[in-house]
């Protein structure tokens, strides 16, 4: 038994015993459960602050990191200070069951579990060397959306106009099929609140933190930097 298939099944146990059922989508990345376990840390981030210059600037990582993300884990790591049935959970698992939570604590996970789980996906969906996406990616994605341009038309201008504080995902459906859709806050598309749930390959963050210290209000600005960062070959692998 590898550690995501015993990671897999302790936490299909522990939600049995709960009388909690998993998640019908995949939630599992490829090396599993991505946000490490009770007590959380903050993940090291896969490169330099300073590696995704000039698209990503030095003083946004290191705030966003150090100040944001390591936020989250503290905040999480409170709230479920007092929940050890819930501390046995991936993270996963917990926020696709959010509402069994008990309420005092519940808004608070999803706000800080959910800031959590985001920010450890997000880090490695980034690069710090530019890459263009395989033939066989376009391919498959230009398939749902019309084109290749059409995609990265639909995904940025998605992000564009979310009202707020949020995050814009490109999710994998349980038939299959892919869609583009946003959350709020950092409500994620495992999360029972979301739209539509589902499987996410690729999430772009879009609060004002992400980019306000270079970019100010010109969100547009950053959405471009962003896209010429995207880890493409991870998304793929995402993307099964
Ligand atoms: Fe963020």
């Amino acid at each position: 038994m590898n550690r995501r298939t015993f990671l897999g099944a302790l936490g299909a146990l522990a939600l049995s015993r709960l009388g909690w059922s998993k998640p019908p989508a995949p939630l599992y990345l490829p090396e599993g459960p991505l946000a490490g376990g009770y007590p959380y840390e903050l993940p090291p981030l896969p490169y330099p602050y300073e590696a995704l210059e000039p698209h990503i600037d030095t003083q946004t990582m290191k705030v966003h990191h150090q100040g944001h993300h390591a936020g989250y884990v503290s905040t999480l790591n409170k709230a479920l200070a007092d929940l050890p049935a819930f501390q046995q959970m991936p993270l996963e698992e917990l926020l696709a069951n959010l509402e069994k939570v008990p309420a005092a604590q519940r808004t608070t996970i999803r706000n800080h579990g959910g800031g959590h789980w985001n920010h450890s996906f997000f880090w490695p969906l980034l690069t710090p060397k530019p890459q263009e996406p395989s033939l066989e990616l376009q391919k498959r994605l230009s398939a749902e959306f019309g084109s290749w341009a059409a995609f990265r038309g639909q995904l940025l201008d998605t992000a564009l106009r979310l009202f707020g504080s949020g995050w814009t995902w490109l999710i994998k459906l349980p038939s299959g099929r892919l869609q583009i859709i946003t959350t709020p806050n950092q409500d994620n598309p495992l999360m029972p609140y979301a739209e539509v749930r589902g499987t996410p390959v690729l999430g772009l963050d879009v609060w004002e933190h992400a980019y306000y210290l270079k970019h100010q209000n010109r969100r547009i600005e950053y959405l471009s930097a962003l896209w010429n960062v995207i880890n493409w070959q991870r998304v793929e692998a995402l993307l099964g």
